[in-house]
């Protein structure tokens, strides 16, 4: 070919990356690997071992070990030795360790891309610039948290020994989210990788060794999807972070659900990518490929929706059609390439099956047309090379299969939209929220359908952007928890022991004593308050109310899985609650500590009679709950949220959002007290809430419905369900429509909420069936409360041309 030809094919020569030095240290460990534990490599004393394999041509690359229980016990063990020692170290000194394993990472970044590619089948091009990159920068953005912690985080402390499961489509990158805010808090550490890709976790390893990371701080132990349930149920763990599909975190949420476990989930997604008419449109559809054909489209926030305005469907849909054409897809260590392997020959029939099914559904299938490279010379199990071709799938209707499930590869579907609103409805038409993409060159409207989006990362004009700074994590059945910036390092901290007891937590509802006139007509019940209303229960029976001294007090509704329905119904109507202003949310609020207070008595009299508690103490609790709403009156519109600066000519904006409609069950314990401080900050964050009040003071809050009436607080923003609290909670925690719940109640109902909540996947707090201190402000009041009722969402900007 002389150049006159080669300048009119434009065919690219290839380029490739060397693997030598990856296969170097293959050899040099003879291709073998063990556990990482306690500092040492040492055989799975289970004795199985398991093969990987590079996805692009289907050769074995190494055997490694498979963890059985005794070896997760060994693990989980040398991690809970090594806690205290890890922990009492000052901020500065582990801040030094995870600088030197950044600046390992550094040294050996070109070893670390190749082995990446060569264990994932992802191009060279996407691990070299992106992968360990971001890998770096996460170990240093953390090591600055671990040396700034004492003053950033002066109520919190490590949670313990934790478990993380990462999956394949990100091996190093999804260590690194997990290990570096982990290990900066002062946790110790049992990961295991991902089956198909743990070498970069074990070389990761070398690098702790290499650093004098204290033996146990950071174990590894590899294994199969079994090895990770070892580790979710292992009592010893604090923690279990996950990520991966859907499908195990429901598995994960149900197996810890007994447990005090903490829990964070970063699941799977549906995630749009919305192209307004106005939109830069080759921008666009640049941006498209780096939506659905980065890493194969095997990527959690993946832009698989492509949602385009009516008026420029066409041409969109055209020019993507065009732009396909030109895709690289092959050899992964060639440095031109747009695409490379699937991960495994599984995985790829589950790629296949699904657009076989949009297919059937009635969808229009175009397919990249290229060669795509298959290494016939290779006959190994997985059957050489694992590629698929770039798919686009059109009309496709927004119920079908290939809409609604995560396909989990280089297959992208496109629907239309006539309005701005129809896109959000279209966007917000899944079960998951993990990040969603607004194309625009109008920043109005970009931002004003930014908060409507349901989903933890918007980008606007951009698309798959990540950096450490930046928390990152999903809405609804995406997960919960974020990963990265200072809401990453909240989920691996809790707050310092403040005298939590484990007492007894409800109270045996006393006996009337015989003498009681049971004469009690049937007005004194006290109703549910629905929609702002006062409404009778739907079973229409109602429950007695009986004082300390034996009498009877009155009646209350008994609500039931009806009235919850309908108090949902009516918290979702009150969705303008979360978009009013925060200072009009505070006004209310203070005029609601008016209101209770100018019944002061009245309630003063009502808990010393259900109570038994003395005149001094009930007065006590009316005065401190007065003074708690004043406390949400005054963050109602101070908690806000924060502008990051990551490495882009842009901004990130992390907003602290509401959850939505919330489920509040609420304690026996001071009554009035405890049921304002579960109430106040959900409201003052402008969420919703259907609360059920404790059973046997259940008059204390229907008393209340007066002061939410009197004190302008929108219909349907707080709906009080009376009855049995197990029952209603455990209604509560099924509802898909509710998002999220919070239990503070015996072990069972909290263990019961955990459970029942993996459904829909609800963000769920409990008290883990220990006594809180409702008078104490560290625990009951303030910034962890509000950072409890509200969600950050990250909205990236770039700016300039
Ligand atoms: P997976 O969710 O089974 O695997 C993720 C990790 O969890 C792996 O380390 C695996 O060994 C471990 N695991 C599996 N079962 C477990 C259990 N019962 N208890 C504890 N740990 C367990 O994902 P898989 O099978 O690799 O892929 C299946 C589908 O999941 C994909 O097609 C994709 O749709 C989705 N997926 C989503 C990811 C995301 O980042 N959102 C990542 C990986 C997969
Ligand atoms: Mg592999």
């Amino acid at each position: 070919m002389n150049i006159t030809d080669i300048y009119k094919t434009m065919e690219y020569s290839p380029a490739p990356e060397s693997p030598d030095l990856a296969f170097e240290w293959l050899k040099e460990r003879k291709a073998k690997f063990g556990l990482f534990i306690n500092g040492k490599w040492c055989k799975a004393k289970s004795g199985k071992v398991f093969v990987t394999y590079n996805p692009a041509t289907g050769e074995k690359l190494a055997s490694i070990s498979a963890a059985g229980k005794s070896d997760v016990d060994l693990a989980v063990s040398s991690a809970k030795k090594a806690f205290p020692g890890w922990k009492s170290l000052s901020g500065h000194e582990r801040a030094r360790y995870l600088y030197a394993l950044a600046r390992q990472l550094q040294k050996h970044a070109r070893l670390f891309a190749v082995l990446e590619t060569l264990d994932n089948g992802k191009t060279i091009r996407e691990t070299r610039d992106i992968d360990i990159p971001l890998v770096i920068r996460h170990f240093y953005h953390h090591a600055g948290w671990a040396q700034v912690m004492e003053s950033e985080f002066p109520e919190h402390t490590a949670i313990g020994p934790v478990g993380q499961i990462i999956p394949w489509n990100f091996p190093l990158l999804m260590l690194s989210w997990k290990v570096a805010p982990a290990l900066a808090a002062g946790n110790t550490v049992v990961l295991k990788p991902a089956e198909f890709t743990s070498l970069t976790a074990l070389l990761f390893a070398e690098i702790c060794e290499q650093i004098g990371l204290p033996p146990g701080v950071f174990n590894i132990v590899t294994g199969t999807g079994e090895t990770g349930a070892m580790l979710v149920k292992h009592p010893d763990l604090k923690k279990i972070a996950f990520t991966g599909s859907t499908e195990v975190g429901r598995i994960i949420r149900e197996a810890t659900a007994k447990t005090d476990k903490k829990l964070t989930l970063e699941l799977g997604g549906k995630s749009p990518f919305i192209v307004f008419e106005d939109a830069d449109l080759d921008s666009a559809i640049e941006g498209v490929v780096d939506a659905i054909w980065f890493n194969q489209g095997q990527v959690c926030c993946a832009g698989s929706r492509l949602l385009v305005q009516e008026s420029v469907a066409k041409k969109v849909i055209e020019r993507l059609k065009k732009r396909m054409v030109k895709l690289r897809v092959g050899d992964p260590l060639d440095k031109s390439m747009d695409m490379g392997a699937i991960i495994a020959p599984v995985q790829k029939e589950r790629i296949s099956n699904l657009v076989k099914q949009g297919k059937k559904e009635g969808a229009e299938v175009w397919q990249w047309q290229g060669k795509l490279p298959h290494n016939t010379k290779i006959k190994s199990k997985s059957g050489g090379g694992c590629y698929f071709p770039p798919t686009f799938l059109t009309n496709v209707t927004p119920s079908s299969t290939v809409a609604q499930t995560e396909i989990f590869g280089p297959v992208l579907v496109s629907m239309t939209f006539r309005t701005p609103d129809e896109a959000v409805m279209l966007a917000n038409n899944t079960s998951y929220g993990l990040a969603a993409s607004v194309w625009s060159e109008n920043i109005n409207q970009a931002l004003h359908v930014a908060p409507k989006l349901k989903c933890g990362v918007v980008w606007i004009n951009c698309t798959n952007q990540f950096d450490a700074s930046v928390g990152f994590g999903g809405y609804r059945e995406s997960g919960y928890g974020r990963e990265g910036g200072q809401e990453g390092m909240f989920a691996y901290l809790k707050i310092k022991e403040t005298g939590i007891s484990k007492k007894e937590l409800r109270i045996a509802v006393p006996k009337i004593k015989p003498t009681t006139k049971e004469s009690l007509s049937l007005d004194r019940t006290a109703k549910l308050y629905i929609g702002g209303k006062q409404t009778r229960p739907d079973s229409g029976y109602s429950l007695k109310v009986v004082n300390a001294d034996g009498t009877l007090a009155g009646e209350i509704g008994h609500g039931n899985r009806k009235d919850i329905r309908n108090a949902v119904e009516a918290a979702h109507k009150a969705s303008g609650w979360q978009n009013s202003t925060p200072h009009l949310r505070a006004q209310i609020i203070y005029f609601l500590a008016e209101n209770l207070e100018a019944r002061a008595e009245e309630f003063q009299k009502r808990i010393m009679n259900l109570t038994g508690v003395s005149k001094k103490h009930a007065g006590l609790e009316v005065e401190t709950a007065v003074r708690r709403i004043f406390s949400y009156a005054a963050l109602a519109d101070k908690h806000e949220g924060l502008i990051h600066q990551p490495p882009m000519r842009g901004l990130a904006l992390a907003l602290n959002e509401p959850i939505g409609v919330l489920g509040l069950v609420c304690p026996d314990e001071v009554p009035l007290l405890s049921m304002l401080s579960m109430m106040l900050p959900a409201i003052a964050m402008g969420n919703s809430v259907v609360l059920v009040p404790s059973r046997p003071f259940a008059l204390i809050a229907t008393d209340f419905y007066q002061v939410l009436e009197t004190s302008d607080v929108p219909p349907g923003v707080v709906n009080i369900v009376s009855g049995d609290s197990e029952e209603l909670g455990s209604v509560l925690a099924k509802h898909d429509d509710v998002a999220g719940v919070w239990v503070s109640g015996t072990d069972e109902e909290c263990s019961n909420a955990k459970y029942l909540s993996s459904g829909n996947m609800k963000i769920v707090w409990t008290n883990d069936g220990k006594k809180l201190d409702w008078f104490d402000n560290r625990q009951s009041e303030g910034r962890i409360w509000m950072r409890r009722a509200s969600q950050v969402k990250n909205v990236w900007i770039p700016y300039g041309e």
